[in-house]
């Protein structure tokens, strides 16, 4: 039905204001008695076989919305209906900001593509808060954290932790993103000596709670292999507790999109179908390089069951989708947790 139906009528509409519709959608339909069930009855698979523990967590399968989607945290108690096994919420920065001008979201269809420069527009940490004391403990949250964009240099490492402090109690896990091609700010959040300043600092921080969460490190999907060396190092190094592979590209090789069409979208980072195959290259050099020797969420242009089991043997432990979220709609979740257990 929605591939049929949905997809066509909001792919008429401006996709951001067709994310802010079905957002207003899933929350109103929600409150309905019996939706909640039935949403339940068509998405969600309960399964041990499906179940994963990971950094001390147990996630009740290993398929989890991505970042970006629910920013502010606002929709993923109704989200946890369409049968995902984790919510990852932000990126939340310490000060709400508006993001980059508009228009900053744009389809490529016959891609299976999006390309955005959203910038972290989210309404900043006491929003999110606000919103995760509602949390009915359904799914595992993960918090996944930046800096705002008129932060200086110096003071990068002091917005990571007033999001990771303030967070702390309310999310399961958090994502240290330093990925997003769309804040600036590259060089810095690409330095091996920053991040390794930057993870001591948080992980110094997680000690002083009675509970420590898992800190995991976003990585872009265009490092190339002498960068993912650095990256093997630095967890080993830090103890760091995994990796998310990959954030949105900044490539646009071999897509079907005109060139005047790219050019009319500008800058901004790549996701879905075009990025599949880098994502998966990226999870599964850091997975060998490795030895296996910590978690990989995978993630970057999942729109099949097969493309997930891809990424789970190229190396992830759990995988994470977005674009393939939009593109197939929520019966996508299912059929990979269908997929995955038809291949015990
Ligand atoms: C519109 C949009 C906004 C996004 N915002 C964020 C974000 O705020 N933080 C983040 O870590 N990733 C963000 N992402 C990246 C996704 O979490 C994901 O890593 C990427 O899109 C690749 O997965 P996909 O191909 O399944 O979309 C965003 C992606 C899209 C399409």
């Amino acid at each position: 039905m929605y591939k049929q139906l949905l997809r066509p009528l909001f792919f008429q509409f401006d996709p951001e204001k067709i994310h802010h519709f079905t957002f207003s959608l899933i929350k109103s339909t929600s409150k309905i008695p019996g939706i909640p069930s039935l949403f339940k009855s068509l998405y969600v698979i309960e399964d041990e076989r499906l179940e994963r523990e990971l950094f001390g967590l147990k996630f009740k399968n290993p398929v989890g919305l991505a970042a970006g989607f629910d920013k502010n945290a606002v929709l993923y108690n109704e989200l946890a209906n369409f049968g995902f096994g984790f919510i990852e919420i932000g990126t939340v920065t310490p000060k709400g900001q508006a993001g980059n001008p508009k228009k900053r979201l744009f389809r490529l269809k016959d891609d299976k593509g999006i390309i955005n420069r959203m910038g972290f527009n989210n309404e900043g940490l006491e929003a999110a808060i606000s919103q995760l004391k509602k949390n009915k403990g359904k799914l595992i949250i993960g918090g996944n954290i930046g800096k705002n964009t008129q932060t200086k240099p110096e003071d990068y490492t002091k917005d990571y932790l007033e999001c990771f402090n303030a967070l702390h109690p309310y999310v399961d896990y958090f994502v240290l993103n330093v990925s997003c091609p769309n804040v600036g700010s590259h060089a810095k959040l690409n330095d091996k000596d920053y991040l390794e300043e930057l993870i001591a600092a948080v992980q110094k921080a997680n000690n002083t709670f009675n509970v420590q969460k898992p800190i995991l490190l976003k990585i872009a999907p265009d490092l190339n292999n002498n960068q993912l060396d650095e990256i093997v190092d630095l967890v080993k190094e830090t103890n760091l507790d995994g990796v998310i592979a990959s954030n949105t590209s900044t490539d646009r090789s071999h897509l079907k999109a005109s060139k005047e069409r790219l050019e009319e979208i500008g800058n901004g980072g790549l996701s879905g179908q075009p990025i599949k195959d880098k994502s998966t290259s990226v999870i599964k050099y850091l997975s060998e390089k490795s030895n296996k020797s910590f978690p990989i969420i995978g993630v970057g242009g999942i729109h099949s069951a097969n493309d997930a089991l891809e990424k789970i043997e190229a190396g992830a432990d759990l995988v994470q989708i977005y674009t393939g979220f939009i593109y197939e709609g929520p019966s996508l979740i299912k059929q990979i947790n269908k997929a995955i257990l038809k291949s015990i």
